[in-house]
């Protein structure tokens, strides 16, 4: 017998369709969950939008103001895919009325919204999880167990580069739908909260705590028309921007994102390299990890590539057959997966709020040090 958890989307953009399309493969391929998404009601401002939306993806009913969604008492958990400056306010209004969330990265626009966020959830006793979709693609979740076995032995380095090229032309305006990311207002930041984000929290979830850090930012374009007035207006995210790093085990990070690489539209990679043996992933080859293993004996040694689709692989017994790869779209399934499975266990579904904050706390660590150039420790 299976028991239903009623949903309340809000947004219908990218994340809104990524979410959902996990909502609705669900219970498909992980038929012994107890708990079934149940797609109540959808919400945005616009009505035709959202009715389309929820004709196309199968909602049940829609709504065009979140307060409305959320004083539904039909509604048991809600789904934050809206702009960044959006989060808290609809967080902590979602705690209050007691309904489960799972919100969207980065957690919020900043560290002291995001430990407000993090207190509400706590205070009301709701379910709360962050999206944070990377650690749930199978070869990143094995990279996770080799490196929990201690195969690695002592760390050194760690480093992530998460690469775009999609805001190079001058042209391009900021601001409004689509372009939300590229104003300060609805963003936070820029590539640092949008990209570094995802490979701060893999790197957290990787290698532990981060215990300071150095950065530059850059701003290429320092003027863009606004989409929504037409007027030209200063640029406050940044475009770029890399940093240095102290792990708390002692090893040194170095990370770099940019939406100015011609050529690159998602490249994030990532490397983790140990006394005994190295690990790299590239989410353009998403189903593959690499790695080289120095106890492999001399005429084998060397980078090999294991292809992360047997069985035996995390999330890869739920899905086809040994070598039959799966995609992006899947990591948001999982995610889904663990938050109904969470429901079950009564434990978290990582990372929760509070373990997203640290990766907020990064990342504000990150804008003040590219900002007065010296070392910030992580508080
Ligand atoms: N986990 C990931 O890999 C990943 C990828 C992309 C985006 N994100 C995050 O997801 C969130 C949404 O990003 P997106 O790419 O889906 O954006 P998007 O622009 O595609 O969609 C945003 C949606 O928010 C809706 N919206 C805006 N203001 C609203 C309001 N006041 N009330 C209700 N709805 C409102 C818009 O109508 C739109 O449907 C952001 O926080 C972003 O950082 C995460």
């Amino acid at each position: 017998m299976t028991k239903p958890l009623n949903l309340g989307m809000i947004g219908y953009g990218f994340m809104g369709r990524a979410h959902t399309n996990g909502y609705k493969r669900v219970g498909d391929f992980f038929p012994e969950l107890q708990y079934r998404p149940v797609l109540k009601a959808a919400c945005a401002r616009n009505r035709e939008n959202i009715q389309k939306f929820a004709d196309q993806w199968g909602y049940e009913s829609i709504e065009t103001d979140w307060k409305a969604l959320l004083a539904r008492k039909d509604i048991d958990a809600v789904d934050i895919c809206v702009p960044n400056n959006l989060h808290k306010e609809i967080a902590i209004s979602a705690a209050e009325a007691g309904k489960m969330i799972l919100c969207e990265k980065p957690l919020a626009m900043n560290v002291a919204e995001g430990e407000a966020m993090c207190q509400a959830v706590e205070k009301a006793g709701v379910t709360n999880t962050v999206w944070y979709n990377y650690r749930r693609i199978p070869a990143v979740t094995l990279a996770k167990q080799i490196i929990d076995s201690g195969k690695l032995g002592r760390i050194f380095h760690y480093r992530a580069n998460f690469l775009q090229d999609w805001t190079i032309s001058e042209d391009l305006p900021q601001g409004g739908a689509a372009l939300w990311r590229l104003e300060a207002d609805a963003a936070g930041s820029g590539v640092t909260g949008d990209l570094l984000a995802h490979c701060i929290d893999t790197a957290i979830w990787l290698n532990g705590q981060v215990r300071d850090v150095t950065a530059m930012t850059e701003t290429f374009i320092k003027e863009r028309t606004h989409q929504l007035t037409g007027k030209k207006q200063k640029v406050g995210i940044d475009d770029a921007c890399a940093f240095l790093c102290h792990f708390e085990n002692g090893s040194l990070g170095l990370f770099e994102s940019t939406r100015y690489a011609r050529g690159h539209k998602a490249l994030y990679t990532l490397e983790i390299n140990g006394e005994h043996a190295s690990l790299r992933w590239d989410l353009h080859d998403l189903h593959r990890l690499e790695m080289f293993d120095h106890a492999d004996t001399g005429l084998t040694r060397g980078w090999k590539s294991i292809h992360v689709t047997d069985g035996d692989h995390p999330y890869m017994g739920k899905w086809w057959v040994p070598g039959l790869a799966i995609g992006y779209e899947h990591s948001f399934v999982h995610q889904v997966a663990d938050f109904l499975k969470s429901l079950e266990t009564g434990e978290p579904c990582h990372p929760t709020f509070r373990d997203a904050l640290d990766t907020q706390k990064v990342c504000d660590a990150v804008l003040a040090s590219a900002a007065d150039h010296t070392w910030h420790s992580i508080g």
